[in-house]
């Protein structure tokens, strides 16, 4: 069975744009339940400033309440001082992102496009040196909120000069869910022609139900590693429009009816959809949460 690599990234994006924060302590708790689920790899935090997101504030204590060794954990890091935290703080694994457009990167992490890809370029640099995996984000690969649409030549440029400062992984994100399978197609496409599939991962939003079929179309294009995230939590504060991430449980139930490995024990998937319901306070869950509780005969205790 072919194996597909999962990476939950609930704690991070899912967490950062909702209207309360999580505690770290309940933040930790999520990510072993994640871990605990069959989840490989998991985004548990991002170092940015706790002015720009709030709810990100204490990933240092977070990171410390993990056992590293546990799965492939990564955090974000939006410039240097990020860095340093996260490497002060242990962890083994960093993204970078960088958006696509000179407004986006500018609404994000205060940065025009070029000195984007200079900070960048400069963690991702450092981080080799110190012998971290790094990812680095494409973001608003497809359409930016405030520029349009994205030309499929400027993505593969800006993932070449990612590939190039040392990101072992580009991960193509469309932000505000403005994809659709036949672009998907022709980006991932392109970028599997121009790169390989293997360092290549997709992160898609689902704002308008089209997640599932543009990962369709990268998993068709060779793509192995998807972003999801527990429940479909998520979305960019910076962002207009952008909705919550495509869910690790619509994701992982295709991908087995579609003979994929990825380790996933949906039935604790569940359970830790409906924990995060209980976390956020409101009823969560993918669309396909309905259906799985049935087949797995779990209450519908989160109303999806
Ligand atoms: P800035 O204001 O330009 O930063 O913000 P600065 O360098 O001028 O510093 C200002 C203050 O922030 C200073 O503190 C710094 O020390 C502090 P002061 O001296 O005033 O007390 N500071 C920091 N503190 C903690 N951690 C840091 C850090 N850096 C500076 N790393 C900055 C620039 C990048 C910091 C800010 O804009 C920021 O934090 N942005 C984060 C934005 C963010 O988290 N966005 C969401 C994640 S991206 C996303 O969701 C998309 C993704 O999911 C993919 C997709 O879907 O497309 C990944
Ligand atoms: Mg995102």
């Amino acid at each position: 069975m072919e194996r597909v690599i999962v990476n939950d990234v609930a704690p991070r994006d899912g967490l950062q744009n909702e209207p309360a924060a999580v505690s770290s302590a309940d933040r930790v708790r999520l990510v072993n339940a994640l871990v605990h689920a069959g989840l490989p790899a998991v985004e548990v935090a991002s170092f940015v400033s706790p002015t720009a997101v709030p709810n990100m504030a204490g990933a240092d204590e977070l990171v410390a309440g993990l056992d590293l060794d546990r799965a492939r954990f990564s955090a974000l890091v939006p410039n240097r001082k990020g860095y340093e935290r996260a490497r002060a703080a242990g962890m083994r694994g960093v993204a970078v992102v960088l958006a696509a457009t000179e407004t986006m990167n500018v609404r994000n992490i205060n940065m025009s496009l070029g000195r984007a890809v200079q900070v960048c370029t400069e963690v991702l640099q450092q981080a080799r040196h110190d012998g971290l995996a790094t990812r680095a984000y494409v973001s608003t690969a497809f359409e930016c909120p405030f520029e349009g649409v994205v030309a499929d030549s400027e993505v593969e440029r800006l993932a070449a000069a990612m590939f190039a400062a040392g990101a072992e992984e580009v991960v193509v994100a469309d932000t505000i869910g403005a994809g659709n399978p036949k672009r998907a197609k022709e980006l991932f496409g392109r970028l599997v022609a121009a790169f390989g599939p293997s360092p290549l991962a997709a992160h898609l939003h689902d704002t308008r139900a089209l997640a599932l079929a543009n990962a369709w179309q990268a998993l068709e294009c060779g793509i192995r590693n998807f972003d999801a995230s527990a429940g479909g939590l998520g979305g960019c504060p910076f962002a207009p429009g952008a909705a919550g991430n495509l869910a690790t449980e619509d994701l992982v139930s295709l991908l087995q009816q579609a003979g994929f490995h990825t380790g996933v024990d949906l039935a604790a998937l569940l359970s830790v959809v409906e924990h995060i319901g209980t976390l956020v306070g409101r009823p969560v869950g993918g669309r396909s949460l309905p259906w799985l509780q049935r087949r797995n005969g779990t209450q519908n205790r989160c109303g999806g």
